[in-house]
């Protein structure tokens, strides 16, 4: 059977059935848990665990720290891709796509969702670069405590979302026999291609 018989057209809506099929079984810590795979400047390859936040009609969100490493990548190469592996659905997708930084207002208003010390720990943290001990930064938490007792603690400049913009998707399907099923879809237009590959 081809993809357009067994998949929906739109590989992110399958996506999105895998993604809550994975929350939904209760088996994995995180399933929002995605690799997120970027290029340095001088064309080094980068991968690291970020989270999920959510998928819109423009794309997937993930937050982070933009002077981080994979900040400084994503500002040089605006492209990357993640993959997500649900062990116990025996699924695996990639994404890969342009990115750019979410706005400000939409940084914003997940900011203020977050928890109070998630907030005290992003905003003392200068994420990737060399930290002296672990005692340095519990006594950096401590002061921002003091510093923004009863205030609100405002969204750090440096910190914010990135939208991935899909333009490929790949969606794994593990067979029990070891002939598994893998889809490609490119973006064209306003629709998909799909087309099944060799495992
Ligand atoms: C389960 C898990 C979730 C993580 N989620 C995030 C995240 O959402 N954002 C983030 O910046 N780092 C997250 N991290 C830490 C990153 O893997 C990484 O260490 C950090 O972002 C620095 O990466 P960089 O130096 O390549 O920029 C997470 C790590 C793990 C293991």
């Amino acid at each position: 059977m081809n993809p357009q018989d067994l998949l929906d057209q739109d590989p992110l809506k399958t996506f999105e059935s895998w993604f809550k099929e994975a929350e939904a079984s209760g088996k994995l810590r995180e399933p929002r848990a995605m690799a997120l795979a970027t290029l340095s400047p001088d064309g080094r390859p980068h991968n690291r665990i970020v989270l999920f936040k959510d998928l819109s009609d423009e794309g997937v969100t993930f937050y982070t720290n933009y002077d981080s490493q994979k900040g400084k990548d994503l500002s040089a190469n605006p492209f990357c891709e993640v993959v997500f592996y649900w062990d116990p659905l025996g699924k695996q997708v990639r994404i890969s796509g342009s990115v750019q930084k979410t706005s400000r207002e939409t940084s914003e208003a997940y900011w203020a969702t977050r928890p109070r010390e998630s907030q005290l720990s992003q905003h003392v943290s200068r994420q990737s670069t060399p930290v002296e001990s672990r005692e340095q930064m519990i006594e950096a938490v401590e002061k921002a405590r003091r510093d923004f007792a009863n205030k609100e603690i405002p969204l750090p400049e440096n910190w914010g979302g990135y939208l991935l913009i899909p333009s490929h998707v790949e969606l794994w399907i593990a067979d029990p026999a070891r002939l598994h099923d893998r889809f490609v879809f490119s973006k064209f237009k306003d629709g998909w291609t799909s087309a099944r590959l060799h495992p």
